[in-house]
C-alpha cells in the first residue's frame, strides 16, 4: 500500500508506473471541511528522514466523494480513505459520509497526526480515547476500518488492544514521530509550526519495534509502515508480524518505490521458493 499523505489521491498524473498493480492506495488524510494546512515551510530534510508539518491540508470529504471516488470506482486497485478530525463526532461524521460510496474500499482512521492543534495524535496516545474514536467510526460505517496508531505514546500495546476490542478490523502503524530541526543561521525552526513529524529510514527500527509489539498483542492484522524503502525493509516488517506494509517517504526520492518494493518481495519469494507470503508473517517471532 501507499502511506497516507505521500501519494496524494492516486489521481495525479505524476506516478511513473501502473498504480493499478499496487495492493491498495491510502489517500491523503480527509476531514469534514477542507483544510489549508499549516504555515510554510512544511517540509525539512533531516539525516535519514523528513520532518513534515502539512497540517492535514485536504479538499474535505464532500469534494472527495464528488471528485475522487467516481474515478476510484473504475480502478482495480482498492482505495482506502484516511480520515481525521478535531472531535470524535468529526470522525464519525466523515466515516458516515463515506459509507456506501462506490470506489471506497475501507477507512483508515488517523488518530495519530502530530501536526494539528486539536484531536489527531491526542486521541491515539491514550487507550480510552483511541477506543472511543474507533467505536464511533465503527457505528457510522459498514466499511472495513483500519486504525492508524501513533508512536508518540508510552502504551502502544494497550492502545492497540483497546482499538481492536472497539471494532478495528486492522491496525496500521506507525505515523510520524514528533521532531524539531533548527536553521542555525536564521536561528529559527525549519518548519513553520516549530515541530513536525519525522518519517523515512531514520524511523524504521522504531517502527519495527512497535509493529513487533503490537503484532504480539492483538489478533487483528497489523499493517507495518515507517521508513520502508526497499523490499528487504518490507520483509523485515512482515517477519516482525505485519500482514501488509505501506511505503511513504521513500516515494519522494524514488517515485517508483511502492512498485519496486512489491516487485522485490515477489522476487524474494521466488528465490526462496515460497508460494504464499503468509508463510513469512511473523517468521522472526517463532
Ligand atoms: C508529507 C507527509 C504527509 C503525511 N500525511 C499523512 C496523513 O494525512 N495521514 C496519515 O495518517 N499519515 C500521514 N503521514 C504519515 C505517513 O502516512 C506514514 O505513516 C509515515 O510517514 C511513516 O512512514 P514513512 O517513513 O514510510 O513515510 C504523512 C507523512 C508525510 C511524510
Amino acid at each position: 500500500m501507499t502511506a497516507s499523505g505521500t501519494f496524494g489521491y492516486g489521481t495525479e498524473r505524476c506516478h511513473p508506473f501502473d498504480i493499478q498493480k499496487l495492493g491498495a492506495i491510502v489517500c491523503k488524510g480527509t476531514t469534514l471541511e477542507p483544510r489549508d494546512g499549516n504555515p510554510q515551510p512544511r517540509l525539512a530534510e533531516t539525516a535519514g528522514g523528513v520532518l513534515n508539518s502539512i497540517g492535514l491540508q485536504n479538499i474535505g470529504v464532500k469534494a472527495l466523494i464528488k471528485e475522487k471516488a467516481p474515478i476510484w470506482a473504475s480502478w482495480r486497485v482498492p482505495v482506502i480513505v484516511n480520515i481525521a478530525g478535531g472531535t470524535i463526532d468529526d470522525y464519525a461524521k466523515v466515516a458516515g459520509e463515506l459509507d456506501g460510496v462506490a470506489g471506497i474500499s475501507a477507512i483508515e482512521v488517523n488518530i495519530s497526526c502530530p501536526n494539528i492543534k486539536a484531536g489527531g495524535a491526542e486521541f491515539g496516545a491514550i487507550p480510552k480515547s483511541a477506543a472511543e474514536v474507533t467505536t464511533a467510526v465503527r457505528a457510522a460505517t459498514s466499511l472495513p476500518i483500519l486504525v492508524k496508531l501513533t508512536p508518540n505514546t508510552s502504551s502502544i500495546a494497550e492502545v492497540a488492544t483497546a482499538v481492536a476490542e472497539a471494532g478495528a478490523d486492522a491496525i496500521s502503524l506507525i505515523n510520524t514521530l514528533k521532531g524539531v530541526a533548527i536553521d542555525i543561521t536564521k536561528r529559527r525552526p525549519l518548519v513553520g509550526s516549530v515541530s513536525g513529524g519525522l518519517s523515512g529510514p531514520a524511523i524504521k527500527p522504531v517502527a519495527l519495534y512497535l509493529v513487533y509489539e503490537v503484532a504480539g498483542a492483538v489478533a487483528v492484522p497489523v499493517i507495518g509502515c515507517g521508513g520502508i524503502t526497499t523490499a528487504s525493509d518490507a520483509l523485515e516488517f512482515i517477519m516482525a508480524g505485519a500482514s501488509a506494509i505501506q511505503v511513504g517517504t521513500a516515494s519522494f526520492t524514488n517515485p517508483r518505490a511502492p512498485l519496486d518494493v512489491l516487485e522485490g518481495i515477489e522476487r524474494f519469494l521466488e528465490e526462496e521458493g515460497i508460494a504464499d507470503i503468509a508463510e513469512l508473517i511473523g517468521a522472526a517471532r517463532r
